[in-house]
């Protein structure tokens, strides 16, 4: 089985104030350090990047001195999130039968949460690394409380979110006719009925939104080097 990762880094960066894909950390551009957890992943056949099209030529540049013996393909993104990695299933392989979508903004994806959300599409037609919420989550309309959900059905949805290509492409096509938008391919998915497995993920996982998760991301990526990360 064949695998295409998919890092969606065309966004704009609004509640960050710019595009946070290309800002250095530790001297590298974000995406970078996503990026380089794919090409060394054991379970990854190729990597296509979605980014600004105004970015294609100067990445695609940069990605061919950092890819090692791994396909990377640099595409331009498109208005929403799904329109990019639409754009990235495209140009994959036409072997590769499962995609793993992660974003770029979450540079501390781990091996293990890759391979745990390739594994659990053996029995499903899709999975979604997430984390159980620890606070009580409150449903509200009109700044009022309508509604407690139950805690422990609640998962905060995180990236690799994995799926069977042919499927992914069908809620894909059924989001366009229908005019849906996901935050997620996931919920494209859950919208045709597909079973979407849920794997563990891991709170160092976290997505750069705003600056106060740019300070979080320094300080992880100072204990990284050091080795003391939590
Ligand atoms: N993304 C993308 N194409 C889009 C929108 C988002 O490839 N049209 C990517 C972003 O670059 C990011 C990931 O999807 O890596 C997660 O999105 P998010 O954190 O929402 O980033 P932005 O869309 O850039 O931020 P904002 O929503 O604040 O504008
Ligand atoms: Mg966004």
């Amino acid at each position: 089985m064949k695998v295409s990762a998919i890092i969606p880094a065309a966004g704009s960066g609004e509640r960050f104030g710019e595009e946070k894909q290309f800002k250095l950390l530790s001297g590298r551009p974000l995406f970078f350090h996503t990026l380089k957890l794919f090409l060394q992943s054991d379970y990854i056949d190729e990597i296509i990047v979605a980014v600004p099209s105004a970015n294609v030529d100067s990445t695609h540049r940069d990605v061919l001195s950092m890819s090692a013996g791994k396909p990377v393909k640099v595409v331009a993104g498109g208005t929403r999130r799904q329109d990019s990695v639409k754009n990235g299933i495209d140009v994959s392989d036409s072997d590769s039968t499962l995609v793993c979508v992660h974003d770029a903004a979450r540079p501390f994806v781990t091996e293990d949460l890759i391979q745990r959300s390739i594994s659990a599409c053996e029995f499903a037609d899709g999975a979604v690394v997430g984390i159980p919420s620890k606070d009580t989550v409150k449903f509200s309309e009109n700044g009022l409380v309508k509604e407690t959900l139950d805690r422990e059905k609640i998962w905060l949805a995180q990236t690799p979110q994995c799926f069977h290509k042919n499927k992914l492409l069908q809620a894909l096509y059924y989001a366009k006719t229908e005019n849906l938008t996901g935050t997620d391919e996931s919920a494209l998915m859950e919208a045709m009925g597909f079973s979407i497995k849920l794997v563990e993920g891991d709170s160092n996982n976290f997505k750069i939104t705003t600056k106060d998760d740019w300070i979080r991301a320094e300080i992880v990526a100072v204990r990284q080097a050091q080795g003391t990360v939590l």
